[in-house]
């Protein structure tokens, strides 16, 4: 291939940049990928042999066939590789070109990117996608950020490679700066927080009512059915059927109880704390995955304390499925209020200008946390997009008040019990602080201003106060 003939460029030939240059390719896009390792170059070439992909070896002759002004998506890992890939690319771009990071990026080095590349020309946007490998194949959800004109000139080609939720592309400008990369940082929070849960409700099923696994494969794929139908949910419900191809075991049973990360979850909890967002079923996701990683000292403590839990009783089994799916429905609720509340106070710290309609609209279809209940939170948006918090909506209030006895009844066995029930417990205990018009936080004042002079505020009158403490 000669001449500037590609409409769009993608660096980082991993599985996800073949596919969704594969995917741009079935929408009649003249595409070209590069990668520093030919090795890969060799590897997309081999994969998509069927389509007008043009799979180059140099930097040079990646730049040459892109039609100007270019648009390049780069796919590397995050990080420095990013940097490293920007600092080749700049001596070959001209004013007007685009970069779209589409890697999942802290924000914070993509505010710094956008800064760094202004007196240059190029154009820099940080864009979330979601949907792994087969999501970039079949259709990801994409969450750019940036200038919207740039957005607008390149929303063609991403509105016809994104899923499809009832027909609407699953992509959108989410809004300035670095906004694109918080909103997936946000969604894989909430990812973090609703595979606990899930976790949980595996723990609860296996060691309170003692499931085995075909049945607690069977009770996820009942629950998918229903109005907990979402990919997490389906995929849980599959994986409990599949065999160990090395031995005659469920593969579930042979993993290790360590889960890893890469960092997502971790930044929104941070970030949370830093702009006063309250997550704690995301803080605690992340904590349980630490602490899930402390094999060998949850060893030494369980020979210290008794760690056994205790089964229910066999005519309570059906009872408790029951209020498990019901506490469930309720968790799952509240980790998305919590997740896009965070997003709503973002949005006025960093000023971004998200719209929080639009959000939900594009995590329907594509995205790891897709669910029915997204059109639930887009129709809760859609009336009044300044809402603070889900908490506070009038459908989702009715399924929480609704939910809210089974989730007590849940929370309170599993305690009891002693299973370990973080996501859970601090789903009921967030929205018990959320709906208390009063706190016990009068204490922590008075507590402040007894030790440091930090000084109280009174209910009765305006103004800081201090008092010399039982002088
Ligand atoms: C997605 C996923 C994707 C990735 C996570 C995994 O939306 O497609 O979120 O981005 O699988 O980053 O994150 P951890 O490795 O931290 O679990």
């Amino acid at each position: 291939m000669t001449g500037q003939k590609c409409e769009l460029g993608l660096i980082g030939l991993g599985t996800m940049g073949q596919n969704l240059l594969m995917n741009m390719a079935d929408s009649n896009y003249a595409v070209a990928g590069y990668d520093k390792n030919p090795e890969q170059v060799d590897k997309l070439k081999e994969a998509t042999k069927k389509y007008d992909i043009f799979g180059a070896y140099g930097l040079k002759s990646f730049i040459t066939v892109l039609k100007k002004p270019r648009i390049i998506v780069l796919l590397v890992p995050a990080g420095k590789i990013v940097d490293y890939v920007i600092a080749d690319l700049i001596p070959q771009l001209e004013n007007g070109d685009i970069i779209i990071d589409g890697g999942n990026s802290y924000f914070v080095d993509t505010d710094r990117r956008i800064e760094e590349l202004k007196d240059t020309g190029i154009h820099f946007v940080g864009m979330g996608i979601s949907g792994g490998a087969k999501g970039a194949r079949k259709g990801p959800s994409m969450m750019p950020g940036g200038h919207p004109d740039t957005w607008n000139r390149v929303k063609n080609i991403f509105e016809a490679t994104a899923a499809k939720a009832n027909g609407e592309p699953c992509v959108a400008h989410m809004g300035n700066g670095s906004a694109g990369h918080y909103v997936k940082m946000v969604h894989n929070g909430i990812e973090y927080g609703l595979m606990e849960l899930l976790a949980e409700a595996y723990d609860f099923m296996k060691n309170i009512l003692g499931l085995d696994n075909d049945t607690i494969s069977q009770t996820f794929k009942k629950w998918d059915s229903g109005r907990l139908q979402s990919f997490l949910v389906e995929i849980t419900g599959k994986i409990f059927t599949q065999m160990d191809t090395e031995s005659d075991q469920y593969l579930i049973d042979v993993i290790r109880d360590e889960s890893k990360s890469k960092g997502t979850g971790k930044w929104t909890s941070q970030d949370a704390m830093d702009i006063g967002a309250t997550v704690p079923v995301i803080d605690v996701a992340v904590v349980m995955r630490y602490l899930s990683a402390l094999k060998p000292e949850r060893g030494k403590a369980s020979s210290i304390y008794n760690n056994e839990v205790q089964l229910a009783a066999k005519d309570q089994v059906s009872t408790l499925l029951d209020q498990l799916e019901s506490a469930l429905y309720f968790s799952f609720a509240v980790t998305y209020a919590q997740g896009m509340a965070q997003l709503k106070t973002a949005s006025s710290e960093y000023k971004f200008n998200l719209n929080m309609e639009s959000i939900a609209a594009i995590w329907r279809a594509g995205c790891i946390i897709r669910a029915d209940f997204l059109e639930d939170i887009r129709k809760a948006y859609q009336e009044n997009n300044d809402l603070e918090n889900l908490l506070l909506d009038g459908s989702i209030s009715n399924i929480l008040k609704s939910e809210e006895g089974n989730m007590r009844k849940i929370v309170s066995t599993a305690i009891t019990a002693g299973l370990p029930f973080m996501a859970f417990a601090n789903a009921i205990t967030y929205f018990d602080g959320y709906r208390s018009k009063r706190l016990p936080a009068n204490l922590i004042q008075a507590q402040r201003d007894y030790f440091g002079s930090h000084t109280y505020e009174r209910m009765d009158k305006e103004g800081k106060f201090h008092t010399e403490w039982n002088n």
